[in-house]
Formats: structure tokens, C-alpha cells, sequence
């Protein structure tokens, strides 16, 4: 699905994203840890095909950048991040979000197509915001804000979805709705590979069975979920003792 091989991303001057070797097949999904810093957003916008390497070669769903139309390829990638969310407009109807997913805008959709329309009520109906599908964008709650968003992100089926710390300013109400969310999308027939940004183990669903660890700009660790939750490889990651961590976490 995704094949990384030393790649190097630089952003004004400096080496963000330091020889990645990185690889993920179908059937698997992933969660992604590191350090504030770390490159964990340059590495997640890379995949979805909004950054561009300066070295090493990245293909992703069989497509190798340099050969293939970024356009194209993002419609084949979901992408829930805060960039999506700053640029959202409040005044945009639930359901006019969730459409804008088709042509990647934020929020401006204008006349749906019945092609369109049915996919956004499918969506409306998973996330169960039918009654919701006229509400403006900047009066949901921060939970609601999260389903459109993701709602936008699904409609046009796509094979990889990609979540940036996408829990990060929910409560536990609707965290833990939102997780029953990912787990009914998990067994969906069709489910696309989740890949997600996240810094709390909750968030981490039992069927995230991969981690991937940044440190710096570089893989620290690739591999099983049990493998990354170590307490030795946490603290190497987070610079933390791992005597300490031992204790903390239970
Ligand atoms: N446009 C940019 N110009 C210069 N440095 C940047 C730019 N965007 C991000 N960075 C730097 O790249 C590093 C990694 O950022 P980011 O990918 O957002 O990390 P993370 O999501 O792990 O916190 C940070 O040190 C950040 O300051
Ligand atoms: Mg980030």
C-alpha cells in the first residue's frame, strides 16, 4: 500500500524527513508515534500527496510519485488532519463538507450530482447525522466537526485513510463514540488501511497491530503493535527513562 525508500523531505532549509524506509501491506492498519517534531504531519502529508521528496522514492497504492497525478492519487487517499479543519469555513452545511471530499476543496460544493448526493447519504447515515445534514460547519460540536470531517474523507471510497492526531480536542464522550466508529469501519468490507498520528494508547484500537516510531526525522522502529508498546522502545522514543515508564504505565 505504501513504500517508502530513503526518503528525504526538506522545509525551509532543513532535513524534516531523514532516509525512511518504511512499508505497509493490505489488510494491515498502523499507528504512528513520535516526539512534537518529529515529522509525524510532514510524513502523513506526504503520503496524501500534498509534500514532495527531495531524495528517495515514495509510492503509494502502487503509484510512484514522479509518474503518477497527485490529483488523481488524492482522491484514492482520505485525509483527517488539522489542516483540514483550519481551513474549513463555519458556514458550510454538514452535508456540503462531507461532498467536498469529491473535487478535495473544503467546504465549497456547489450542485451534487445523484452520484454525489447518495454517497454523502451513505455517509450521513453511518455516522448517524442524517438530522444533522443541514447544520453549519461552526456550529457542531467539536465531535460532530470530527464525523463531517471524516464523513469528507470516506465518500469517496478510498483505499487509505490517513488520521492525524484526530482525537485531539474531544472529550471522553465522544472519543469513545468515535472510536466505535473506526471499529465498525475496521470491519467493513471494504475498509481502507488506517494509518493514524496519535499520542495516546488509547486511541490505539486493537486492530492497529503495526506501529511505526519516529524519532527526529527517522524510523526508530517498525513492526508489531506489542513490539512499539514496549516500555524500553517508548522511552527511547520519548527520550524517557524506561525505569520510570515501567512504572507509570500499566
Ligand atoms: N514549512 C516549514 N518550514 C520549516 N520547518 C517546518 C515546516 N513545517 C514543519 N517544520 C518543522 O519540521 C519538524 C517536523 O514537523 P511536523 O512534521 O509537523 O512534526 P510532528 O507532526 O511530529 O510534530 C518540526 O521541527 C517543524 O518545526
Ligand atoms: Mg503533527
Amino acid at each position: 500500500m505504501v513504500n517508502l525508500q530513503n526518503v528525504v523531505v526538506r522545509k525551509g532549509g532543513k532535513d524534516i524527513l531523514k532516509g525512511i524506509k518504511w512499508s505497509t501491506c493490505a489488510g494491515e492498519h498502523w499507528f504512528v508515534m513520535g516526539g512534537n517534531g518529529s515529522g509525524k504531519t510532514t510524513l502523513m502529508e506526504l503520503l496524501a500527496g500534498y509534500v514532495w521528496p527531495q531524495r528517495g522514492s515514495v509510492a503509494v497504492l502502487g503509484e510512484t510519485f514522479g509518474r503518477v497525478n497527485l490529483l488523481e492519487l488524492r482522491t484514492r487517499v482520505g485525509f483527517v488532519s488539522p489542516w483540514v479543519f483550519r481551513r474549513m469555513a463555519a458556514e458550510v452545511p454538514f452535508e456540503d463538507v462531507v461532498a467536498s471530499g469529491f473535487d478535495g476543496s473544503v467546504g465549497h460544493y456547489g450542485q451534487k450530482t445523484s452520484r454525489v448526493a447518495a454517497a454523502v447519504r451513505r455517509q450521513l447515515k453511518f455516522f448517524g447525522c442524517e438530522k444533522l445534514a443541514r447544520q453549519e460547519f461552526g456550529t457542531l460540536s467539536s465531535g460532530q466537526q470530527l464525523k463531517a470531517v471524516l464523513a469528507r474523507a470516506l465518500v469517496h471510497a478510498p483505499s487509505i485513510l490517513i488520521l492525524d492526531e484526530p482525537f485531539s480536542l474531544l472529550d471522553i464522550g465522544a472519543r469513545l463514540d468515535m472510536y466505535a466508529f473506526l471499529l465498525k469501519l475496521s470491519r467493513c468490507q471494504d475498509a481502507p488501511q488506517m494509518i493514524m498520528v496519535t499520542h495516546h494508547r488509547e486511541d490505539i484500537l486493537p486492530f492497529f497491530t503495526k506501529g511505526l516510531l519516529l524519532k527526529e526525522g527517522r524510523v526508530l522502529f517498525q513492526g508489531s503493535r506489542e513490539s512499539a508498546f514496549q516500555p524500553g522502545m517508548l522511552a527511547k522514543c520519548f527520550g524517557l527513562s524506561p525505569k520510570i515508564l515501567k512504572e507509570v504505565l500499566v
